[in-house]
Formats: C-alpha cells, sequence, structure tokens
C-alpha cells in the first residue's frame, strides 16, 4: 500500500522482480493509500498533534486499506519499512522468503500515526542509518531480497546462495574474459581449474575483505 504507487512501477517492470512476476513465481499488487481516502480532495495526511515540522500519515486511509486487504486474504506479516526500527538484513530477507503473503505499508511524509505501528504492524525494518523520502524505495529494496530468494526467480538457483552475506561474509572478487586487459591479470587460481584450490582461495578472500570491510559482521 503506497502513497506515491507510481514510484513502484518502474521497479515492478523491470529486473529480476519483474521476471518472476512474468513466471508466476510471486504476485505483487500495488494500492494506492489515496484510494481510501474519505477526504475529498483525497488527502491522507494531517498535522501532527502537538506540532512538529511535517505531516503524518493518518490512521483512516491505512486501516480501512488493510481491513479491506484481509477481507482477500490471509497476512503472514504486516512489514512497514521506517529508519526508527532494527536493521532489515539477509536474515530478515531469509524469514520473509519463506512467508506466503506479505503486506508491506509504504510511509511518506513525517511519519505514520503510531497507532498503526502499535496495532496493526507486525514487522518493522529500516534499510539503513538515513532517511529517505518514502516507503516505497525502502520496500522496493526489501521486496527485491525477498523475490530473489524464492524458487525459480533467478536463472542459476545456486546464485542466491553465493550471495554477500548468505554466510556471514561478503562474496569474494569476481573476474570475467578477458585473463589480462591491458596488464590488470586475473588472479591465477582461477585459471588453474583446481576446484578445491579455488575454492579455498574464494573462502580466504570473503574472510580478508570481511575484516577490512566489515569486522561488525564477524563478532
Ligand atoms: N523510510 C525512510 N527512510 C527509511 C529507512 N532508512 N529505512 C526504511 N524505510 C525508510
Amino acid at each position: 500500500m503506497a502513497a506515491v504507487p507510481e514510484l513502484l512501477t518502474g521497479f515492478l517492470s523491470f529486473s529480476i522482480v519483474k521476471r518472476a512476476i512474468d513466471k508466476g513465481v510471486v504476485e505483487i499488487y500495488v494500492h494506492d493509500l489515496k484510494d481510501f481516502s474519505k477526504d475529498k480532495h483525497r488527502h491522507i495526511d494531517d498535522y501532527p498533534y502537538g506540532g512538529l515540522a511535517g505531516m503524518v500519515l493518518s490512521i483512516q486511509p491505512v486501516f480501512d486499506a488493510v481491513s479491506e486487504l484481509k477481507k482477500q486474504r490471509a497476512y503472514d506479516e504486516v512489514v512497514f519499512p521506517t529508519p526508527d526500527a532494527p536493521l532489515y538484513n539477509q536474515q530478515a530477507a531469509n524469514e520473509l522468503a519463506t512467508r506466503e503473503n506479505l503486506l508491506f505499508i509504504c510511509g511518506h511524509y513525517k511519519g505514520i500515526d503510531q497507532r498503526i505501528r502499535d496495532h496493526l504492524v507486525t514487522k518493522e525494518y529500516s534499510i539503513g542509518d538515513y532517511v529517505i523520502s518514502g516507503g516505497e524505495l525502502s520496500t522496493a529494496v526489501i521486496v527485491d531480497s525477498i523475490v530473489r530468494l524464492l524458487p525459480g526467480a533467478i536463472g542459476d538457483e545456486e546464485s542466491a546462495l553465493t550471495d554477500s552475506f548468505q554466510d556471514g561474509l561478503l562474496s569474494p572478487p569476481v573476474y570475467t574474459r578477458p585473463a589480462d586487459f591491458n596488464g590488470w591479470k586475473v588472479p591465477d587460481v582461477l585459471l588453474s581449474g583446481n576446484h578445491r584450490k579455488i575454492e579455498e582461495w574464494r573462502y580466504e578472500q570473503s574472510l580478508e575483505k570481511t575484516k577490512r570491510i566489515r569486522p561488525d559482521l564477524l563478532k
């Protein structure tokens, strides 16, 4: 459910997500929260009680939209992406990918009425310690991370399992032809044909890279 559904159009029309939809791996429906407004100008936001800069997404359109959608199917989770929440990570993606039906509320403005979070939302995630302008893009990030895990979504079944974070480490470097580009060479081991050595090298590279760039992941 989005305040600005148009922000999701591009995301749903290209990429792995589009292919997964076409292959019937996943169904995604976008609902415009403005369609649930009872305001004659289709407003879905209002001034915050107590005074504060910015507008707040009102409870009524969200409540009505959630109620209507819950009549059509049972939802395993109602997800609200928001910066004031636990950080989203691969483990959360893996968990969400096992659920049947998910409902995302895309917030906008300064935030959403807290009662929506208290009574309707079951999972909250932040996609990082920064603020973006709306929940559509953070929802797109989360949905993409889930869809790529669904069986049949990506051609090479193995490749989601070898993503960064799936083993708690960052991915090792990858190379493709040519083996020598103006003197910049691909590591010899990758050309050796020795799969055990290649696996060892990849693991060492992952570990070294994680220690260097993201030591927090090793704690
Ligand atoms: N909406 C705005 N900023 C966000 C963030 N960092 N994570 C999730 N949703 C957001």
